[in-house]
């Protein structure tokens, strides 16, 4: 059934070519030529990409008018929920979701077939183009945000993502907020520190135990360590806790050059829970957006307005949003025989330590073990976008003596992250390639 997609597209992109030319697609009936229309048939859904140069701010206000009314007379299937028409690029982009006959629904990540490797990395799904995404934790995205309501597939998502980060070498910390049913069972995965934490004290505990090693990786100036990943399911259940909120916060502003990453999960992504506290917000850049519930809740999930995830079909179909980039991707699930076969371990720590407040290591651990002079000599390099060659000499005609090449590495690092932070949002700040590589047989982001 498949195959009937590209006639289908084909056929919708020429009677909107002919509608255009025909001025029924502007208001002032004036025609609109489009230059060019590539078709698309994605996973879930087709879409055309209009190339209308200046005429595009019309050809996208017609569109999109009283709900899409034009658009949809067009669609020539008979297409399932809500069709969307953006901006992307400089293309006014339509999409219109594929009935069950013609979607693929199922994508396993075996079948992918696509091998990421090294830390951090995962399959996250298949794009529109049906090539694989992976995605990973970077320095550009180092910490996720998975939205979506429930039933939109946050648990399927999850589980593939922490199966195979387990399997590149991670150190994986699992919290889940509503009695441990999405990641049930997976603390026997081989690397995960301790037991599933599935209520507040125990959550407490488990993040209690991620700052400590963050900030015994900064006071050690230890970057070779094993990524940690702490991965927390329905957060919105733990958040009226102020203590793991701030743990929370604490490791989304500073895990980065410790390499300690965090993935929040959650069905209402408000501006509550995550606006309201602009450093979460800021800093947490990854997003897997599923079918949310309304637009508020998109804007939340998404971190901008556009594309809308409250109109994505649901059961894993997602964008995948990094900085300067957004994908439509269906995510790819494991199974449960192959997950199944891969619990053989128990964690490093048979039982979570008491939480005791006084226990966590406060204060602003990125700086603590530096002082304010080196701090302002990094921030400024940072700024003057020097690598780590400037930055040694800056130090070393401070007077502030020769680092070695570990110390000059946190240095850069943390002179960077103080400058993020100062911009005050990580959207347009672009750090070299770090987070976009490419590779023959994936599309990375
Ligand atoms: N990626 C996916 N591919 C295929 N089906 C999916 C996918 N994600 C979710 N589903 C379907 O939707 C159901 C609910 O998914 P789940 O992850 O439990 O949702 P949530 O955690 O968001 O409530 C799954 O049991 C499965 O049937
Ligand atoms: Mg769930």
């Amino acid at each position: 059934m498949i195959d009937q997609r590209q006639p289908l597209l084909n056929q919708w992109a020429t009677s909107i070519d002919k509608a255009a030319r025909m001025g029924a697609l502007s208001s002032d009936t004036k025609a609109i030529s489009i230059r060019e229309i590539g078709t698309i048939a994605g996973p879930r859904a087709g879409a055309l990409e209009l190339d209308a140069g200046f005429d595009a701010g019309r050809l996208l206000r017609t569109l999109a008018a009283d709900d899409m009314a034009l658009t949809r007379q067009f669609v020539p299937w008979v297409f399932v929920g809500q069709p969307a028409v953006y901006m992307q690029g400089r293309f006014v982009r339509i999409e219109a979701g594929w009935d069950d006959a013609l979607a693929q629904k199922m994508i396993s990540v075996k079948q992918l077939n696509a091998r990421p490797n090294g830390s951090g990395h995962w399959l996250a799904g298949m794009n529109e183009r049906g090539r694989a995404v992976v995605l990973h934790l970077s320095d550009l995205a180092p910490h996720f945000l998975i939205a979506g309501t429930t039933g939109s597939g946050k648990s399927v998502c999850l589980r593939s993502m922490v199966t195979q980060l387990s399997q590149r070498g991670d150190r994986l910390v699992l919290i889940d907020g509503k009695f441990g049913e999405g990641l049930r069972n997976l603390d026997r995965l081989p690397g995960i520190v301790g037991p599933l934490a599935v209520n507040i004290d125990t959550a407490r505990s488990a993040l209690a135990w991620a700052v400590a090693e963050m900030v015994k990786r900064y006071e050690q100036g230890d970057t070779a360590g094993a990524r940690v990943v702490v991965v927390v399911d329905e957060v919105q259940e733990l958040i009226g806790d102020a203590a793991i909120v701030e743990m929370i916060r604490r490791i989304a502003a500073q895990g980065r050059a410790a390499l300690v990453s965090i993935i929040l999960a959650t069905q209402h992504p408000t501006a509550k829970a995550f606006g309201d506290d602009a450093s979460i917000k800021r800093n947490v850049t990854g997003r897997i957006a599923l079918r949310t519930a309304d637009y508020k809740a998109s804007e939340v999930a998404i971190g901008q307005a556009t594309p809308r995830s409250d109109w994505l079909l649901g059961a894993g179909d997602a964008y995948a949003v990094v900085p300067g980039q957004v994908q439509r991707v269906q995510i790819a699930y494991m199974e449960r025989r192959e997950i199944d076969r891969l619990l053989t371990s128990t964690p490093t720590i048979a039982a979570w330590p008491e939480y005791n407040a006084e226990g966590v290591p406060s204060g602003n651990t990125s700086a603590a073990a530096y002082n304010g002079a080196e701090l302002a000599v990094s921030l400024t390099n940072a700024y003057q976008g020097h690598g780590r060659p400037a930055l040694v000499k800056a130090l070393e005609s401070a007077g502030l003596g020769k680092p070695g090449v570990e110390r000059a590495m946190r240095l850069l690092k943390l002179g960077r992250e103080q400058l993020d932070a100062l911009r005050g949002d990580g959207w347009d700040v672009c750090l070299s390639a770090d987070g976009i590589d490419t590779a023959d047989d994936a599309n990375e982001m």
